[in-house]
């Protein structure tokens, strides 16, 4: 559909719209669970700084304005915990979500040697686990956000990334 939506590496400049764009898509999420005090809404946009500059965050542009966003970063036990995925509302069904996804796995693997990936949604966000399941993730357990929202969690070995990086 000639919509030219391209991938990359998050910069200071972009935290801003993040910040705002975050704050716009999971107005949907917050209001499947009756719960405005969702992680991604309450952030500060300080909060989103930090991790621009320290984790693993790429967006997605059209023209000027980022369109979608996701984060990342290698935890403790080797696993890299992958959060805050969103694609604005306008937007979303045409593959960028998936999109991003793989950028931030495949730098994750790469550059940071993450041995395996690890995400949560919401246990009522069919759409979202259908997505992360066509992508490979198989859920490993539940975890129950501090908002209270019971999460579902789910993994995928990075394998393929980390023999071709
Ligand atoms: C979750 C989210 C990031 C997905 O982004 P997206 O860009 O819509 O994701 P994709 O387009 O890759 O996949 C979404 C659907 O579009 C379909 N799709 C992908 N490419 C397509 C294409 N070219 N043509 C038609 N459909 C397509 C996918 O099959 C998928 O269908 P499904 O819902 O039946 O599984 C987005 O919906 C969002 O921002 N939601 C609100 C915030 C949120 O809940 N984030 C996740 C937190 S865990």
């Amino acid at each position: 559909m000639g919509m030219s939506v391209t991938i990359s590496a998050a910069t200071e400049q972009d935290a801003e719209q993040i910040f705002r764009l975050q704050y716009l898509c999971f107005q949907s999420e917050a209001a499947l669970y009756g719960n405005y005090r969702i992680d991604p809404l309450v952030q500060t946009l300080d909060s989103v700084r930090e991790e621009i500059a320290g984790d693993c965050v790429y967006v997605a542009r059209l023209g000027d304005e980022v369109v979608g966003t996701v984060r990342g970063r290698v935890t403790e036990d080797g696993a890299a915990s992958i959060g805050k995925l969103c694609v604005h509302p306008r937007l979303q069904g045409h593959g960028i979500g998936a999109r991003l996804l793989r950028a931030a796995e495949a730098a994750l693997a790469g550059e940071r040697g993450a041995k395996r990936f690890r995400l949560h949604t919401g246990h009522r966000s069919e759409s979202n686990l259908r997505l992360y399941r066509r992508v490979g993730y198989e859920t490993v357990g539940t975890a129950q956000g501090a908002d209270g929202v019971p999460m579902i969690v789910l993994e995928k070995a990075a394998g393929a990334y980390a023999t071709t990086a």
